[in-house]
This record gives C-alpha cells, structure tokens and sequence, in this order.
C-alpha cells in the first residue's frame, strides 16, 4: 500500500462518484468504497500488519483518504438533492396564466346607461325618484280617476298600516315612473327635459314577457309649442341611435289617463325578426314605447299654466328594450342571478 496506490485508488473513487447518475447508484458506490465491507475497510485492516511508525503515517494517509472520498459522496448527494427539490417545485412560467374573473355590468344597467347617454346628448337631465308613492302622486296627480282599473289591488301593491305624513295618504309602490313627472314639474320651472329611470311594481303572475319588479325609462318635455311631432321625432331619433337606422317602427294610438292623445310606439320584434313568437304574442310587432302629449290636468296638478305650457312624456320598458336589443325572450332571465346568462354580457 504505497502513496501512488491510494492516489490512483482516490481518482478511481472520485471517477465512480461523479459519474453516478442517480441517489441510488450514487448510495451502492458509497457502500463499495464506505461501508462495512467497503474498500477503505480493507485498506484500514492492512495496517495491522505495519510497524508502529509506518502504522501511523500509513494510518493518517488513510483517515485523509477517508475524509475526501466522504467530501466527494457529500458533494454528489447535494447535488441530486437539490436537483430532485428544484424538480419537485418546479412549474411552468411559461405556462399562460389563470385570468382572474372580472365582474361587470348587469345588461339593464348597460342599456339604461346607453339610454341615459342618447338623452343626455339631446339635453335631457337624469333623475330620480321615490319607490315608495302616494296614491296622489301614483294616480289623482295623473289623472287617474279613482274607478281606473289601475287602481285595482291586482296591479298595486299597497303597503299595509302605513299612511303618509303629507295628505295622510295610503301609500304603495309605484306602479310606473310617471309620478316622478309630477315631482319634477313641482320642482322645477319650464322648460323642462328631463328622464327617470327606475324601478317598478305591480301585482301580478310573473311569465315569460312579465315581472313583478322591473324597470322604465320615463322622460317628459315640457315646453311652448310642443308638438306631437316633436314627441316622434325625438322617439324615432332615439330608436335609431339605440338599435340602429334600419330598427322598423310603428305608431299606433293608445289611451292612457295623463296624456291626451295617447300613442304607443311599436317596433319590429327581433327576436323571430317579426314572424311572430311568444315574446312578440305571435304579432311581429313588440310595443316598447308608450307615450303621448301631457294631459292639461296633470299639469295643473303639477302647478303649471296648461295655457301657457305643452309637454310630451313617455315611459318605455327597460326591460323590453334590452330584450330587443340582445334577443332575449324571458325577462325573469334578468333577476335570476344566473351566470350563464349574465356572463354573456
Ligand atoms: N306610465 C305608463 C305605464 O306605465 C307609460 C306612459 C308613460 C304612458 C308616459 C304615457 C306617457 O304604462
């Protein structure tokens, strides 16, 4: 057992380790060279056989050995070590990431907002009103004679043991937007353009093209020398801007108490682009738009000179025009909360 020996039995060692390919291999080697029955043993048991000086030098040269070769296993382990740690933690960056779902806009407040800016851009202001009306405000302001079937409790929803402070009147919820017309004419001096939107109430069965909650869009002129040309031309222009040049309209006349004449404008269901299906009730034809030239009464209930001022107003189903707009034919789709349908948008 001379130097050279261990130095070339060393290389012959580091050579096996480095060329381990795996933990496994590497762990025989070590075995070969380490363990019980390892090389080094042997060469630790050839000592016996020396003088005591040469045992020790020989003795220290081994130890040396030893420590390297145990360096070197050391080394290689780390290496596999962490090659199997960065293997196990490993994850594609290149990989697309996961887009974190954003909200957005339900389609009714969508298509009120489109509303609101068509309006606005002919000088129309946006405003509110209460939910929570007065029989005065929901009905007499309006001309609505106390035998109107309206007035019937299967349109209204009254609200029980509650009375106004002002007038000690009943109170309901408003069955349409059209008393926010009287507030605003109180409030304010003509000319007046303005738009409400808001939600509404009635009392009934709930279907396919009928909620017991949903929404208008009231809007109300008033001015000297308004016309019912007027009132067309802003609808028609409205239509327009709304669902495009080519939309298909129809006027045809309609009664409602607070206005005199009453129209209502018609406009070609696009949902079976007018070959008649249960959203249109098989006609074509989907009114959207009911409005007319503001009664005399109702703008002296208002506090305004009928002789001096004339209005228009008109209160279109916010419901039925988004319909129209995305082809939609259930309007209870739209409180349903459900994300199939409202992911669409
Ligand atoms: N308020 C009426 C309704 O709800 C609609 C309407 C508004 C009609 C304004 C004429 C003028 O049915």
């Amino acid at each position: 057992m001379i130097k050279t020996d261990l130095k070339l039995f060393k290389k012959e060692a580091e050579k096996e380790i480095n060329s381990a390919q795996s933990l496994k291999e590497l762990n025989e080697i070590f075995k070969r060279y380490l363990g019980e029955k390892g090389e080094i043993r042997k060469f630790f048991r050839l000592l016996k056989g020396l003088s005591g000086k040469e045992r020790k030098e020989k003795g220290r040269l081994l130890n040396e050995l030893k420590k390297e070769i145990e360096r070197k296993f050391a080394q290689k382990k780390k290496i596999f070590q962490v090659a199997k740690k960065t293997l196990e933690e490993w994850f594609d960056i290149t990989a697309p990431g996961e887009r974190p779902a954003l909200g957005h806009l339900h389609p009714l407040t969508l298509v009120r907002r489109k509303i609101e800016g068509i309006f606005q851009m002919m000088g129309f202001s946006v405003v509110e009103g209460p939910e929570i009306e007065t029989e005065w405000y929901n009905f007499d302001a309006l001309n609505i004679p106390k035998d109107h079937p309206a007035r019937d409790l299967v349109d209204t929803l009254w609200l029980k043991n509650q009375k106004s402070k002002i007038k000690n009147q009943k109170l309901l919820l408003r069955t349409h937007t059209s008393p926010v017309q009287i507030h605003f004419m109180e409030k304010n001096q003509p000319p007046l353009r303005t738009i409400a939107p808001g939600r509404v109430f009635r009392h009934e069965a709930t279907d396919a093209s009928h909620e017991h909650t949903f929404y208008q869009v009231e809007g109300l002129l008033v001015d000297k020398n308004v016309s019912l040309a007027n009132l067309k031309g802003i609808l028609e222009f409205f239509m327009k801007r709304f669902f495009g040049e080519n939309v298909m309209l129809c006027w045809q006349p309609s009664y409602f108490p607070f206005v005199e004449p009453g129209l209502e404008l018609l406009m070609r269901c696009s949902v079976c682009s007018g070959n008649g299906c249960s959203t249109c009730n098989n006609s074509g034809w989907l009114e959207v738009i009911p409005c007319g030239m503001v009664h005399p009464n109702v703008l002296k209930n208002s506090g305004l000179n009928p002789k001096f001022w004339k209005g228009f107003a008109f209160g279109m189903g916010l419901d039925r025009l988004v319909m129209m707009k995305y082809k939609i034919n259930d309007v209870r789709l739209f409180y349903s909360g459900d994300l199939r349908f409202l992911n669409q948008f």
